[in-house]
């Protein structure tokens, strides 16, 4: 097992992988105006496990998550949601997988201001015609600290509030994974804090496995596991992150930056 710069740590705390990716390249445009975004990253997300994805503006952790959520194609090399090899799918049953197996939390929440908090929430299972279940779904909202508020419409929620809506509806439909992109991009920080609580517990208390963006160090620390991306490739990792560690890793990388 050696997906990631750091084997020997992998096969030690590995279980089974909930989404992988091999040598997964992408290339946007073409010829002078080519872009590798993503350069042969084998990284693997394990089941309930919490993963941060760091680096600079531009390094691919956008174009990383689209791929493995199946939001973008990939240029070369493969994604695999469990063991679903998502490049050979064709649209139809991508759509299916992304909507059955995959939650994905944008930096806008991305709600529906005609709905309220509990019809966002079961808006996608509602387009799959799925029935929600009850028990999970109160768990659910429970967990999130949403359930004085299902009536409420977005406009009349705060931020926080709306994000952890945006949260519980990637967590309603039980997703084998949730990628999250910068989602507390746009929150100050006690409702940053608050989500990522949130997330944290979903992956402790809930089994869910959760990989996420973030510039942020004290954010990261949240998470089982950094993973830095540089110029389209993982540079490094870190695991059991505190924020201290996680800025340290940071400057280091600046310093290198600069010298080379
Ligand atoms: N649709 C696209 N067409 C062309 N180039 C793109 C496209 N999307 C992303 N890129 C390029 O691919 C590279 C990686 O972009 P990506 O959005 O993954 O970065 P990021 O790490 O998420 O950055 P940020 O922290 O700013 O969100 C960048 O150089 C970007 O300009
Ligand atoms: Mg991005």
């Amino acid at each position: 097992m050696t997906t990631t710069t750091s084997g020997v740590e992998t096969a030690a705390r590995s279980t089974t992988a909930a989404a992988r990716a091999t040598d997964l390249s992408k290339v946007y445009g073409q010829g002078e105006t080519q872009v590798v975004a993503l350069d042969a990253v084998s990284v693997e997300f394990r089941q309930a496990e919490f993963t941060a994805i760091m680096g600079p503006s531009g390094s691919g952790k956008s174009t990383l998550m689209h791929c493995m959520a199946g939001l973008d194609s990939v240029s070369s090399g493969s994604a695999r949601i469990g063991d679903v090899e998502l490049t050979a799918l064709k649209d139809k049953k991508l759509t299916q997988l992304r909507r059955d197996k995959i939650g994905f939390i944008f930096q806008a929440f991305n709600l529906l201001p005609t709905l309220n908090a509990l019809e966002n929430i079961t808006l996608p299972m509602d387009i799959a015609g799925r029935k929600a279940d009850s028990a999970w779904l109160d768990r659910v909202v429970e967990t999130v600290g949403l359930a004085g508020r299902l009536k409420h419409r977005p406009s009349q929620l705060s931020g926080g509030q709306q994000q952890r809506v945006a949260v519980a509806r990637a967590l309603a439909g039980k997703p084998e994974i949730i990628f999250a992109d910068e989602p507390t991009g746009n929150l100050d920080s006690r409702s940053g804090a608050e989500v990522l609580g949130f997330l944290r517990n979903s992956v402790r208390e809930l089994g869910q496995t959760v990989v996420m963006v973030t510039h942020d160090p004290v954010a990261a620390a949240y998470a089982d596991r950094v993973v830095f991306l540089a110029d389209g490739q993982i540079v490094d990792e870190l695991l059991d992150p505190t924020a201290d560690s996680v800025l340290d890793r940071m400057k280091r990388f600046d310093a290198k930056g600069r010298t080379s």
